[in-house]
């Protein structure tokens, strides 16, 4: 239930949904930099040593693969790219110094958070497959060493990659005031989403 005046964005269960990926994520992350190079092992503290950390970095990635998967049917119709986000991606420009008076109007989500949600979307596919091939514990006999330093590299790019559209993703929250709302508490202002997004707040109106 959203508070009197204001516009539900999100339902309880959309937010638990995203609040265990991210809590994945974070765990992923950590775990994963203190895999990654010498200067990071200090990180692996913060799960019990580097053997544990070893064996539980992958089954984290598991868990965010459940929950992005049902975060994705969820939103991914949300985020089928159209004619306006080309043309809105074309005035970021105008978006960024905020004179946004010729900048189409936005639906649901944005140009940038379109892009955002298919690059997650993408490079968690691509963590998970290459995570696979180097899991030796239990898929070790599948591949050969050969594909195994063909995975482990790709798989570093493509956590660089997703730690810098995770940055991107979070910083846009917080920039963009009363966003970060929408998905603690579930609803946003009708100022928001007026500003923000008036496409999707003209489909509200409508009914649709
Ligand atoms: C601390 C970390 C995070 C913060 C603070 C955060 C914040 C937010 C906020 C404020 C929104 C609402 C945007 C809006 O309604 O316009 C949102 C939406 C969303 N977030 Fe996050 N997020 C975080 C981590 C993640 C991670 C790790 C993922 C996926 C791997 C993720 C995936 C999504 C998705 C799919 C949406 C719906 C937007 C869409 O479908 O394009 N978030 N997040």
């Amino acid at each position: 239930m959203s508070q009197p005046g204001t516009i539900s964005r999100y339902t309880t269960a959309q937010r638990i949904n995203h609040w265990i990926t991210a809590g994945c994520f974070i765990l992923l992350a950590l775990s994963g930099m203190s895999l990654f190079h010498p200067s990071l092992f200090f990180l692996t503290d913060l799960f019990g040593g580097g053997p544990y950390t070893r064996a539980i970095h992958p089954w984290f990635g598991v868990v965010l693969l459940v929950s992005f998967a049902i975060l994705f049917v969820r939103f991914f119709h949300h985020n089928l790219w159209n004619r306006d986000d080309t043309a809105w991606i074309g005035k970021i420009d105008k978006v960024i110094s905020n004179h946004e008076e010729d900048v189409p109007d936005v639906g649901r989500y944005n140009a940038g958070q379109k892009l955002v949600f298919w690059s997650m979307t993408l490079l968690i596919l691509v963590l998970f497959v290459t995570g696979i091939v180097i899991w030796d514990q239990y898929f070790f006999g599948f591949t050969s060493i050969e594909v195994k330093r063909v995975a482990i590299a790709i798989h570093s790019l493509a956590a660089v990659a997703i730690i810098a559209v995770f940055i991107a993703h979070v910083y846009a929250g917080i920039w963009i005031r009363g966003t970060m709302g929408g998905m603690l508490h579930g609803s946003v202002t009708p100022g928001w989403a007026f500003r923000h997004h008036r496409k999707w707040l003209r489909d509200l109106a409508r009914g649709r």
